[in-house]
């Protein structure tokens, strides 16, 4: 198959360990920056220039979308939805998945379990901050990503300053439960095509309650529960994203969603669990083309 890669960063790890795993398949591996290629619809039909070089014999493409990018690089996705290309991520999902909110939204809707969260568009702070029980919030930004826009505002005082901050700004966020008990430490889940390939517990580094590991967080190996399990697959399947990275929090009530991952990292995960997790991607796109 002829498989692209639609990412920025040639070099980086995640796009190098997939260029691998599909080369050791045999398949015609190419990465597609997508600052590089132009959409456009002509005779009523989309078409795909890349490098000003007309692009027709794709088969699959695997999107690595960053956060910078989401408009342009969604976009790109859903016209080669439109050439009928396979891709492991659909613009939709790409877009659902990113807004935090969102994907909330959704999420509850299925019947998977969400920190109580509040739309920060707020009519009265004070009301929802009792609302709260006083206890500390987490405040996030909606398109925030590798921690950077997660705010945690320990005292009533604080919350509501930042709260009026971030509103002056014009900056969309939302108010969440801050699950203590987590202890600094979430779980990362990676599905393929509806099972969890691996997984990992981040915690964060001493001084942070983010765990993610571009904070400096620390990362192992772990067996999910079965519960754990069952709600990261049932996200995937609510996001409709055949490839992702699903975070989770142990909370006492059980294990709850944080985010939905459209782009997870390779390098994390595969280092820490051993797990060639390109390779299952690789082979999840050659089962749905068999289908
Ligand atoms: N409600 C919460 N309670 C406790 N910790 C949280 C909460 N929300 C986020 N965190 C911590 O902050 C990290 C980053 O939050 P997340 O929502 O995943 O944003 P990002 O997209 O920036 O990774 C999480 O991995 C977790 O360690
Ligand atoms: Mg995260």
């Amino acid at each position: 198959m002829n498989i692209a890669i639609l990412s920025r960063g040639e070099y980086l790890y995640s796009t190098q360990s997939l260029l691998r795993a599909g080369a050791v398949r045999n398949h015609v591996m190419e990465v597609l920056d997508p600052t590089k290629c132009s959409l456009s619809i002509e005779e009523g039909a989309p078409r795909l220039y890349f490098c000003n070089e007309v692009i027709d014999d794709l088969h699959a493409v695997i999107p690595r979308i960053g956060a910078s990018n989401t408009f342009f690089g969604s976009s790109l996705v859903r016209h080669l939805e439109a050439m009928n290309v396979f891709t492991v991520v659909t613009a939709e999902s790409i877009l659902q998945s990113r807004n935090k909110w969102t994907s909330f939204q959704l999420l509850s809707k299925a019947g998977v379990p969400v920190p109580k969260t509040v739309l920060g568009n707020v009519f009265d702070i004070e009301e929802v901050l009792a609302s709260f029980q006083k206890r500390p919030v987490i405040l996030k930004v909606l398109q925030g990503t590798h921690g950077q826009g997660v705010i945690l505002a320990e005292t009533y005082a604080s919350a509501l300053s930042t709260i009026e901050t971030l509103q002056s700004s014009g900056v969309r966020f939302v108010i969440q439960e801050y699950i203590a008990e987590s202890k600094g430490c979430d779980l990362r889940a990676i599905v393929v095509g509806g099972r969890v390939v691996a997984a990992m517990k981040r915690q964060s580094k001493s001084g942070d309650f983010r765990s993610n590991l571009h904070r400096g967080g620390s990362s192992e190996p772990i067996r999910l529960s079965e519960a754990e399990k069952r709600i990261a697959i049932k996200a995937a399947q609510v996001l409709r994203l055949g490839v992702c990275g699903v975070d989770i929090l142990q909370a006492n009530q059980g294990p709850v969603i944080l985010e939905v991952n459209s782009t997870p990292g390779l390098e994390g995960i595969e280092k820490t669990t051993g797990v060639n997790i390109s390779e299952k991607i690789i082979t999840y796109i050659e089962r749905q083309s068999q289908r």
